[in-house]
């Protein structure tokens, strides 16, 4: 099947000098929260993770107060649900898989906390996954009939298990609403700033761990002249 290795985004935080883009984190978090979070849960990820994209003390709160995430009544002892705290970690929107299942045309949509580093390729095939939705053309299918989705399945040109079983999310422009200043919410745009914030979510530390890596490759550097010319001081008065 004519299925497409994904597009090569210019994220910010692409190469050795790579950086977050805080308010495009910002944007994706909104999309995962308005869109993505009604099926898929982000169990590694806690409300307090989310003063790294800039919110302040207040704000963290405010977000995480904005969730319901389950807790347990002390007057009836019974299971119950509460406004998050910045300690509690994202909710999963279904009780257990059988329930995600049932609701999915029986595919369990996966947790996306590490999903850009289970996938080869992770941030653009995420941002192209959400973009790559497409009937097979006339020709694909007279050469692979099975290409044709089945009831309650997507063909999409990037997901190269057949077909998929998660009905566009993002189908329209304009779908999320960003706040003043920032880029148009296409649904090109909301796809690279989903794909953005699950990057983060899967290495918040990606843009340390490449500033320290400079750091090092810095003091080597300087450590290798260093031993170089006191190898030629110490040697000088041998002929
Ligand atoms: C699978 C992302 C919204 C249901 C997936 C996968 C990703 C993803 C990366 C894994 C594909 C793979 O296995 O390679 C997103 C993002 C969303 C979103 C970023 C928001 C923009 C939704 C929504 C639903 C949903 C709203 C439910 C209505 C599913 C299901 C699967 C899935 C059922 C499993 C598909 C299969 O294995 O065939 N999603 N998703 N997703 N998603 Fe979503």
């Amino acid at each position: 099947l004519p299925y497409e290795e994904p597009m090569d985004i210019d994220f910010s935080f692409n190469g050795p000098f790579g950086n977050w883009d805080r308010q495009q984190l910002q944007r994706g978090y909104q999309v995962y929260k308005e869109v993505c979070a009604a099926c898929h849960s982000l169990k590694f990820v806690a409300f307090r993770n989310l003063a790294d994209l800039g919110y302040s003390e207040a704000q963290v709160k405010a977000e995480a107060a904005s969730w319901q995430v389950p807790g347990i009544d002390p007057n009836t002892g019974e299971a119950t649900t509460r406004p998050g705290e910045p300690t509690d970690y994202f909710p999963s929107p279904y009780p257990n898989k059988v329930a995600a299942a049932a609701a999915n045309n029986n595919a369990i949509p996966p947790d996306l906390s590490l999903i850009t580093k289970a996938r080869h390729d992770g941030s653009n095939y995420v941002a192209s996954l959400l973009t790559g939705y497409q009937d097979p053309s006339p020709e694909v299918l007279e050469e692979h009939p099975e290409a044709a989705p089945g009831p309650g399945l997507y063909h999409n040109v990037y997901f190269h298990n057949l077909n998929i079983a998660m009905a566009p999310p993002l189908s329209m422009d304009g779908q999320v609403t960003y706040a003043e200043g920032n880029p148009e919410p296409t649904i090109s745009q909301m796809s690279k700033d989903v794909a953005a914030f699950l990057t983060w979510t899967a290495e918040p530390t990606m843009v340390k761990r490449k500033q320290t890596g400079l750091a090092v490759l810095g003091f080597l550097l300087f450590a290798t002249i260093l031993a170089y010319l006191s190898k030629k001081q110490i040697w000088s008065s041998v002929k």
